[in-house]
């Protein structure tokens, strides 16, 4: 196929800089160029060493003064909740209760479900979010409605129906039998066709019977290369309740781990109120943490734990999350602010290239897909997010006199959010909100 190319300061990872120097992991390339072919990044390198090399006439993107990077990864978000954003008032149980569920009781309509499918993916496109991780609703045709119009456009999605049979209203549960068979159902349907990555996912333990999630886990044992997706240790109401429905287990992620669902591919959103002992599980199994600041802030839920979790005598997979509708932006530049300013609260500082590491390569790790996505590898595929940190006035003042490409990257996640994002990029073609809906992919 055609070879294009993407030029501008690049920066990505080669590994994790909570492992190793940040020197050693960490690659800024002023006047960088990544090379493009069938969707799939070929080579990167300096423009001066590149471009020669090129074919004649190959069509290069020059974003002079941007930063170019892999594109962002968003691994804990609820695609039905586009709608509901900045719910006043309530902590996390009745937050659900008075908001969220009718939120999602809207989506039994499938013009509801593809309406909010498109606003969901022309969202991620402006803010630069070119993988995420998303719950749908209890409804079956809210996966259909997504993974058709992410097909469309060519982005990578990882989704499933929510498992949900008692503490909720009733039209919004199903039950044990019925949630294994239309999850196994859609993860046939949907699993590895185009970019489709299918999650099993239950709510969260208060809004399942045992039974469900056991049949949960035994999907799991049947399709072991799907995801598990769900919510734990969120808030302290919460991880009360829990112990009181699960009396025998020794606490809330043993309810998760007794029923087969940690391990590799398993990412649980929030963790705010794990412990060392939690903490030991997750990384003996390979359980991934996806860190929510602004939807733990926004429901006062709590402080992430993170350099705990990072531990190096037993780190655990962490990686970035919007939680949008509980998250109050789609921005994953904020989010690392925000990430920023929850470490800050804990007494930490959180270093601006870790948590670009966390929205990109780390949430790849996480979620168990960096041989495809997370950095500007050959052989990955050319998601990329250029941002430019010059977008607003006072980007502008701030970066002028930033003293580094680290200072750089801090200033945007403070004060950056879609404004930075100049143009995002799904398998090497260049896409954006108008995109989406259209019925055919774009190119
Ligand atoms: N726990 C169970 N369901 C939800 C949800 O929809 N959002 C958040 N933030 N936490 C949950
Ligand atoms: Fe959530």
């Amino acid at each position: 196929g055609e070879i294009t190319a993407v030029r501008g300061d690049l920066v990505h990872f080669t590994g994790s800089p909570f492992d190793s120097p940040v020197e050693e992991c960490f690659v800024h390339q002023p006047d960088g160029v990544i090379v493009v072919q069938d969707g799939r990044i070929v080579r990167t390198g300096p423009a001066a060493d590149v471009l020669p090399g090129l074919p004649d006439g190959t069509r290069v993107d020059h974003y002079p003064g941007c930063l170019v990077g892999p594109g962002f990864i968003d691994s804990h978000v609820h695609y039905a909740q586009t709608g509901m954003v900045a719910a006043y008032g309530d902590q996390l149980i009745d937050w659900l209760n008075n908001h969220t569920f009718p939120a999602e009781a809207a989506m039994a309509d499938p013009g509801r479900a593809t309406a909010m499918a498109r606003e969901f993916l022309g969202e991620l496109l402006r803010n630069g979010t070119t993988t995420a991780m998303t719950f749908a609703t209890v409804h079956a045709h809210s996966v259909d409605a997504l993974f058709a119009e992410a097909s469309a456009v060519d982005m990578r999605i990882i989704a499933g129906k929510v498992l949900m049979d008692r503490n909720a209203p009733g039209h919004l549960c199903d039950d044990p039998e019925r949630g294994y068979e239309e999850s196994r159902d859609l993860l046939r349907a949907w699993h590895g066709r185009g970019r489709n990555m299918y999650a099993i996912t239950p709510r969260f333990a208060p809004t399942s019977s045992p039974e469900q999630l056991r049949a949960a886990g035994d999907l799991w044992r049947e399709h072991p290369d799907v995801h598990v997706h769900s919510h734990l240790a969120e808030n302290t109401d919460e991880v009360a309740w829990v112990r009181q429905l699960f009396p025998d287990r020794a606490g809330y992620l043993d309810v998760y781990h007794h029923h087969g669902l940690t391990g590799r591919r398993a990412l649980y959103a929030h963790g705010v109120h794990l412990g060392e002992e939690d903490f030991r599980l997750c990384h003996g199994t390979g359980t991934a943490i996806s860190h929510c600041p602004t939807s733990n802030s926004f429901l006062g839920s709590g402080l992430f734990p993170l350099h705990e979790a990072k531990d190096r005598d037993r780190p655990v997979h962490v990686g970035l999350g919007t939680d949008v509708g509980a998250g109050t932006t789609f921005s994953i530049l904020a989010t690392m602010g925000e990430a920023y300013k929850v470490a800050q609260l804990r007494g930490r500082c959180l270093d601006p290239v870790r948590s670009l590491y966390l929205a990109t390569l780390g949430n790849a790790v996480a979620l168990d897909i960096d041989d495809r996505v997370g950095a500007l590898r050959p052989g990955h595929e050319a998601d990329l997010v250029v941002l430019d940190p010059r977008a607003t006035p006072l980007l502008a003042r701030r970066t002028e006199r930033a003293a580094s490409v680290t200072d750089v990257l801090f200033a945007l996640s403070v004060l950056g959010d879609d404004r930075a994002v100049r143009r995002t990029y799904l398998a090497g073609r260049a896409v954006g909100p108008q995109d989406v809906g259209r019925g055919t992919p774009p190119g």
